[in-house]
């Protein structure tokens, strides 16, 4: 069974480009792959967080986990600090990648470009840490949006280097990203990503909205004066966007379908539609959640999920440092 690792970094509350760009996959992959699903808690810290926040996030984002439907007894669902692995090939990747390397990479530099002040080393390096979570477990492949292929990319080059300098080391693992959703557009701004640094708050549905809420943004979503609903990202972005979020809810539902179930009707009617399709959706979670919250499946889980991941994280570990020698006495 080929072997399948992503994660998560909870710095607020889970939203529906994490469910749709990632989540939803990580559910439908984990009967046919060995799921490891984690919660990046150490990512977190590398942007300033409120302790109490963040601990409820953490813990959201487990039940939501479970609440989206992974299954603990077929994915393996851990908290990167549960492994102590994690940090420690970190630094080891991070002296096997180049300035060069991190000084690419968009995310670091769309920050500094925006002019964010007091950027720390940690979100400067944080590449090199995430290269460390999917090589520790030989992931073959690592279902991501779009916004996070590039980090892929580099942990591929930081593996093979490896593998060249020391001998074979790790698997070279393969971003998988979905055809539609890879990249959910904000409902306010169509050109920008869907995001928890949404400010305006308008823009960006959580999982855990109010669904009254919800459907409030998805019919506040802004589009244009087109007035025909067609999938065209470049010249009718929002309406696209509402499509994607609209199929990927509605088991894949062809664009075509979409366009032609709107035919000669108004942009309303189509955006109750999505709204029905969100709500439905957020419904489903959110009772599940509530009962997972009132269960102690969340402390079963990690408990579960830290023991398997850390047999193979701590074999993978031992390997690389006896190969780089860094042992006195080899085991
Ligand atoms: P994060 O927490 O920013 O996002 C989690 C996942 O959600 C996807 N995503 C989106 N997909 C579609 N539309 C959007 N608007 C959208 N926003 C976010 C992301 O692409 C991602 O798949 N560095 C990672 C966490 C991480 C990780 C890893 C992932 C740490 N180590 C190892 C995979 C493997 C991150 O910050 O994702």
């Amino acid at each position: 069974m080929k072997r399948m690792l992503s994660g998560i970094k909870p710095t607020g509350q889970l939203h529906l480009g994490n469910y749709i760009g990632a989540l939803k996959h990580f559910v439908e992959y984990q009967d046919e792959y060995e799921m490891f699903a984690f919660i990046a808690n150490l990512h977190c810290i590398t942007v300033p967080q409120d302790p109490k926040e963040l601990q409820t996030n953490l813990r959201d984002c487990v039940a939501l986990y479970l609440a989206c439907g992974l299954d603990p007894k077929k994915a393996t669902i851990f908290l990167q600090t549960d492994v102590m692995e994690h940090a420690q090939l970190g630094y080891i990747m991070c002296c096997h990648t180049y300035l060069g390397e991190l000084n690419r990479m968009t995310q670091f530099k769309d920050k500094q470009a925006n002019g964010e002040q007091n950027l720390t080393g940690g979100l400067y390096t944080y590449p090199a840490l995430m290269a460390a979570d999917i090589v520790l477990y030989d992931a073959d492949y690592v279902p991501v949006g779009e916004d996070q292929k590039q980090h892929v990319e580099l942990t591929r080059d930081v593996a093979i280097r490896m593998n060249n300098r020391y001998g074979e080391l790790f698997r070279v693992p393969e971003p998988l990203i979905a055809k539609v959703g890879a990249r959910i557009m904000s409902l306010s701004d169509p050109n920008k990503k869907m995001s928890k640094s949404d400010e305006s708050n308008k823009g960006c549905i959580y999982l855990l909205d109010d669904l009254k809420a919800a459907r409030k943004k998805v019919m506040g979503a802004v589009t244009d004066s087109v007035g025909k609903v067609h999938y065209d990202p470049v010249n009718q972005p929002g309406i696209s966007n509402l499509m994607q979020i609209l199929s990927s809810l509605t088991n894949d539902r062809p664009f075509d379908e979409i366009e032609a179930e709107f035919e000669g009707k108004g942009y309303g009617d189509f955006k109750r539609a999505v709204a029905d399709a969100v709500c439905a959706k957020l419904e489903e979670i959110q009772n599940r959640y509530r009962e997972i919250l009132a269960s102690d499946l969340i402390e079963t889980t990690l408990a579960d999920g830290a023991a398997k991941a850390s047999a193979v994280a701590s074999a993978k570990l031992a390997k690389v440092q006896k190969a780089i020698g860094m042992e006195i006495i080899t085991r």
